[in-house]
């Protein structure tokens, strides 16, 4: 019979033969988040450790952004130091993973060969596979276009509470501007019950919220099979969100990036009726001038764009609207510009992550003549950060003296007599730890909190009995 004590010498001896420390920087967006965390899942199942200093472990991970030039040198400077480091420790395995890993492939290669591991995001359930390759002494270079297996169940997560979910991989779009649709390659949907399976697993580990990732979320189901006998198909973002809404134990379901082009009235219903689903969009508009927009490519007018605001909040007034923008965008006069800002006072924002407008590898806009001075992008981009700061710090003030709901994250990493969490919209709310210091059973839970004080970026208030 197996006793505990065996067990648990079991784990230890697990423990005591790591194979290794492993590193992983993570940049781009949330999408490079989820699979940063599936990666690490796959180092500690064949081994690794988590290391605690980037410039002492025996593998590093770089997952890498190219969606703007910014984002691709920042790689490039990272790695300049790991490149240095192995030349005195050779032992030490350097992966790219990602998007610019995808966008370079073999040329990265060329570029820096000490590079153990290149792999794009569609590689990232077949890491193993592909370190037992280097392993046996290869370089690697794992770009193809291939079918994201089903593999996902092994997630090594940042946060206990808090859940990434894909539901969508790829883009089928072809924003003039945007690298993504080449990096990520085809849209390739999850199935329903793959999604659920993965969400029960969560809500079974005491995780409470979830938010379902896709770069064009509002695509989920276009590559699935499955038509209703009604000839109506069931395998929309909207039946995803019905279809998932009873899994015990979740309290929260988000869901980003959605596309102004797609995003239905039976969506924004069924976020209405759905009691988990917060009341946060996040719906980039890129431009506020019909003419830009077009050649964006993007397939809305603004127009369309305030009519989806219009009928969020007709049944959700409070709901927040987030969004995304560029300025200067090649061809874009002031007037244009001035269209953006305008959207932004109208609307109303609680916040827009903005852009000057980054040239890159294949993509249409990159190669037109009528690229705007680098001087005026940066005039453009700190008048409309400045407006944007304006208007959510105003937005903001809505939840002033409020009661609000924050599900408590943990405690705030850089003033540790608060706690941290968030609002149903999203909002960063910082908390008081009570006065008797007790806060470990307020973590993971859903809270009534007095918002005392309101900033563009985040809140402050106590716990309210
Ligand atoms: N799929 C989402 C966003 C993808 S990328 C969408 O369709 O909106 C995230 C953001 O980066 C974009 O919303 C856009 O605002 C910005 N971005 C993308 N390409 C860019 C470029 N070439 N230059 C500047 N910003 C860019
Ligand atoms: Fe890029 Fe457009 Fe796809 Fe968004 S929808 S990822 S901006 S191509
Ligand atoms: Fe960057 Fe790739 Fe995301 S380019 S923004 S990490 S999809």
């Amino acid at each position: 019979m197996l006793t505990k004590p065996i067990q648990e010498e079991e784990k230890q001896s697990q423990k005591d033969s790591t194979i290794g420390s492993y590193w992983i920087t993570t940049f781009g967006c949330q999408m490079n988040k989820a699979d940063s965390e599936r990666m690490a899942g796959t180092l500690e199942k064949i081994g690794y450790s988590r290391a605690v200093d980037e410039f002492k472990a025996d593998l590093v991970l770089y997952n890498t952004c190219t969606i703007r030039d910014s984002a691709q040198q920042k790689v490039y400077s990272f790695l300049g130091k790991q490149v240095k480091r192995k030349h005195n420790s050779p032992k030490l395995k350097l992966v790219v993973a990602g998007c610019l890993a995808q966008q370079e492939g073999e040329s990265l290669l060329r570029r820096v060969p000490e590079i153990d591991l290149i792999m794009g995001p569609q590689h990232v359930n077949n890491l193993e596979n592909l370190l037992s390759r280097v392993d046996s002494g290869n370089q690697v270079v794992a770009t193809e276009e291939t079918f994201i297996s089903e593999d996902i169940t092994n997630a090594r997560r940042d946060s206990s509470i808090c859940g990434w979910v894909n539901v969508i991989y790829g883009c089928n779009e072809r924003c003039s501007y945007c690298v993504v649709p080449s990096v990520r390659g085809k849209e390739q949907s999850r199935y329903p019950y793959a999604i659920k399976n993965e969400i029960k697993t969560l809500a079974h580990n005491n995780f409470k919220e979830v938010t379902l990732l896709g770069q064009n979320i509002d695509a989920y189901g276009r590559d699935l099979p499955g038509l209703k006998k009604d000839g109506t198909k069931e395998n929309t973002l909207t039946d995803l969100l019905y279809f998932i809404h009873d899994v015990e134990g979740i309290r929260r379901i988000r869901f980003a990036t959605s596309h102004p082009r797609y995003f239905s009235k039976r969506l924004i219903k069924a976020c209405y009726e759905l009691d988990k689903v917060c009341e946060h969009f996040h719906i980039p508009f890129q431009s506020g001038n019909d003419e830009i927009l077009r050649s964006m490519a993007r397939g809305y007018s603004i127009n369309k764009y305030k009519k989806i605001i219009e009928n969020i909040r007709l049944l959700m007034p409070n709901a927040s609207i987030t969004a995304d923008a560029i300025v200067a965008f090649p061809g874009e006069t002031d007037q244009q510009y001035r269209d953006t800002l305008k959207l932004i006072t109208e609307i109303g924002f609680d916040q827009v992550m903005t852009a000057a407008y980054s040239p890159r590898p294949n993509t249409p806009a990159a190669i037109w003549d009528n690229q705007i001075p680098e001087e005026v992008k940066k005039e453009r981009l700190k008048e409309i950060n400045e407006l944007v700061d304006k208007t959510a710090r105003k937005r903001n003030q809505r939840y002033l003296n409020n009661i609000e709901s924050v599900l408590i994250e943990g405690l705030n990493p850089k003033n540790t007599s608060q706690m941290m969490g968030r609002t149903r919209t999203n909002r960063l709310t910082f908390v008081d730890i009570p006065k008797n210091n007790e806060f470990n059973y307020l973590i993971g839970e859903e809270h009534n909190i007095k918002i005392t004080e309101a900033r563009s970026f985040s809140l402050s208030g106590q716990i309210y009995n």
